[in-house]
């Protein structure tokens, strides 16, 4: 049969297979690696994974990779980012060192706030020139798909603008996106004081409008809030996630990432594709996660983007049977990280992760939890092409070296676009 692409002679194919969903509890960690292994692919898709000599008898291609010995992996999904966003809070940081907490910037008017008036005067055009390098930098630190929010407008205009840039920033780079939507992110100044009338007003007009751009652009959004004392309570987060699963939205939620106040709880009861942050989390939320289908989304990330001391209860998680993925948070004020080989070395110090379970965190677990598991985040026949060669022979350096990028090729959907 004749193929586009083969790639061969690899010292490892991690495949990292799904398990009919994501790699649940005890069973995360599986790789799959077929030694000495290939990969043929056909129109962006993976039509066969074996060893390179099987492979190399049954396939010609148009374009051969050697691999030559080194390790190939899954691109990785990143299903957690704040892109767009607009400007930087370096001031932010400094104050940060000076002994100012997150919390106390953000209530002095600061924080979120911050970037939301950066990012409402931006242009469309702005936001998108913005963000096209940060993209651009993940792709080469492997990051193939990733998640995009909304959460810095928290009005009509500038939500539904931002919304429209992550359009833009799809069609003008490889790394392919996954919109969600946070209006109720913080409450904007304006509104300073009357958190329930602005949840009146996410729920009677900017739900509302995102459901209208969702079918505009025949895409379906995630909604998310971020579920936080001192932000959105869980009641408050209860009635806009209920009215944005009317609407057609898929939903997430900011959880326990301050205080644990049963943000997790509520995404499974509520059927949430993702619960994320979860450092917090009581024993209650962590046994609910092992009955339901919301994947836990660690952020280790934030944690040390604060340089805080707690991290997400992975083995925890693990061991009451929940799905455990993981993403950058990537935001201009935690955690401004692009790389998601670096969320990986954090996993694996501070969420007491091995490597081979935060790759698979990282690829198959994170695509699930963008309710993309059956598209990306494998190398399983029918999966689209996007693969990683790393620059070593051994998927064990991933999360063991961090601040070099391992990355050597990244191919998205069959083409080469990095190497
Ligand atoms: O996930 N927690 C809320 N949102 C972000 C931070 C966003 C910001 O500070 O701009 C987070 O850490
Ligand atoms: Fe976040």
């Amino acid at each position: 049969m004749q193929v586009d692409l083969l790639i061969h002679s690899a010292s490892q194919v991690c495949v990292v297979p799904a398990h009919d969903g994501p790699q649940r509890g005890s069973r995360l960690g599986d790789l799959g690696i077929i030694e000495d292994g290939a990969i043929a692919v056909k129109d962006g898709k993976i039509v066969a994974v074996g060893k390179t000599a099987v492979l190399q008898q049954k396939f010609t291609a148009d374009h051969t990779i050697n691999a030559n010995g080194r390790c190939v992996t899954p691109g990785f999904v990143d299903p957690h980012t704040h892109i767009p966003w607009y400007g930087d809070r370096a001031n932010e940081f400094e104050m940060r060192l000076g002994g100012a907490s997150y919390m106390e910037i953000m209530a002095a008017g600061g924080g979120i706030m911050s970037t939301v008036r950066n990012t409402r005067q931006a242009s469309l055009d702005e936001l998108v020139a913005d963000n096209l390098p940060r993209l651009e930098r993940m792709l080469r630190w492997g990051t193939t798909s990733a998640e995009t929010k909304t959460g810095y407008g928290l009005e009509k205009a500038a939500e539904l603008k931002q919304l429209d840039a992550m359009v833009e920033l799809n069609r003008q780079q490889p790394v392919e996106l996954t919109y969600t939507f946070l209006p109720a992110h913080a409450v904007p100044a304006e509104w300073n004081g009357r958190t329930d009338d602005y949840v009146q007003y996410v729920i009677t007009d900017l739900l509302p409008a995102g459901a209208d751009w969702m079918e505009k652009h025949n895409v379906t959004l995630f909604c998310d809030v971020f579920c936080e004392a001192g932000v959105f309570d869980v009641a408050q987060t209860r009635a806009i996630l209920t009215r944005a699963a009317e609407l057609g939205f898929r939903l997430k939620v900011h959880a326990d990432e301050f205080e644990g106040l049963g943000g997790t709880r509520l995404a499974v009861e509520l059927g949430a594709v993702s619960a994320d942050h979860l450092v917090k989390t009581p024993d209650e939320d962590i046994a609910a996660l092992g009955q339901g289908d919301t994947i836990a989304v660690g952020l280790p990330g934030t944690p040390f983007g604060l340089a805080e001391d707690e991290y997400t209860p992975a083995k925890a998680i693990l061991a009451a049977g929940g799905a455990l993925a993981l993403a950058s948070d990537c935001n201009p004020g935690t955690t401004w990280n692009e790389s998601m080989q670096m969320v990986i070395a954090l996993g694996c110090r501070y969420m007491g992760l091995t490597q081979a379970q935060a790759l698979a965190a990282a690829t198959i677990n994170a695509a699930y939890a963008i309710g993309r598991g059956d598209e990306v985040g494998s190398l399983e026949a029918g999966k689209q092409a996007d693969i990683l060669i790393l620059d070593t022979a051994d998927y064990r350096q991933l999360g063991y070296r961090y601040g070099t990028n391992l990355v050597q090729t990244v191919v998205k959907s069959g083409s080469l676009v990095v190497g």
